[in-house]
């Protein structure tokens, strides 16, 4: 198995700014730019973690609660939670900020999830994460429930065999 790595090894922090070509018909970005500009961000961050070329495998829900103008500056911020055998699970971060009116404002987040891939495109084992501050190890806590959630909406995993959501909901054991 490789090397264990700390998390801050896979922080990733990206800027843009939002041009004309950027926006929908309200001069706000488009959501589908943001989320293509999260996918790099966070790609980038997993490429680190693992040292290898990495796919998108899933992308958890991103809600947009806030519009972020046009000639706003977005920060995004990336980072792995946890590695588990090929996959790594990436949390971002947004931040829209209006330089000229002085505010900056927590825009969007989401939880990636990233394979690393050999040269034949075949899954290969990722190192795992050592978190270190009180935040990365709650985020590498909950990455497994996080990760059961993912699985059994994919279809991946019975919802029988995810142990650590049936632990969250309190769910009994059987027999
Ligand atoms: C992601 C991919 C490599 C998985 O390949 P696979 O043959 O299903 O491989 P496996 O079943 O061995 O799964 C490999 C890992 O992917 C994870 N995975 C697969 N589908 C997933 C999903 N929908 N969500 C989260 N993780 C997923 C598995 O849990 C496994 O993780 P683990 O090794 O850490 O336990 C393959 O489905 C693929 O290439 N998909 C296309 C990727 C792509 O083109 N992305 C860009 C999309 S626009």
């Amino acid at each position: 198995m490789p090397q264990p790595k700390y998390a801050r090894e896979s922080l990733v922090t990206m800027t843009e700014m939002v041009l004309p070509n950027d926006t929908n018909t309200l001069n706000n970005l488009m959501g589908g730019r943001l989320l293509h500009w999260m996918d790099i961000c966070a790609a980038i961050s997993a490429q680190k973690h693992s040292n290898r070329i990495v796919v998108t495998a899933s992308v958890d829900n991103v809600s947009f609660s806030e519009p972020i103008k046009l000639g706003n500056i977005v920060t995004m911020q990336a980072k792995v939670t946890r590695g588990f055998n090929s996959s790594m699970e990436v949390n971002i971060e947004v931040w829209a900020e209006d330089i000229p009116a002085g505010t900056r404002v927590s825009t969007n987040r989401a939880f990636y999830t990233f394979v690393a891939v050999d040269q034949n495109g075949r899954p290969i084992e990722v190192p795992p994460v050592t978190p270190e501050t009180e935040a990365e190890k709650d985020l590498y806590e909950s990455a497994l429930r996080r990760r059961q959630l993912r699985l059994v909406l994919a279809g991946r995993m019975k919802p029988h065999d995810a142990k650590e959501l049936r632990a969250l909901f309190g769910v009994a054991e059987e027999g």
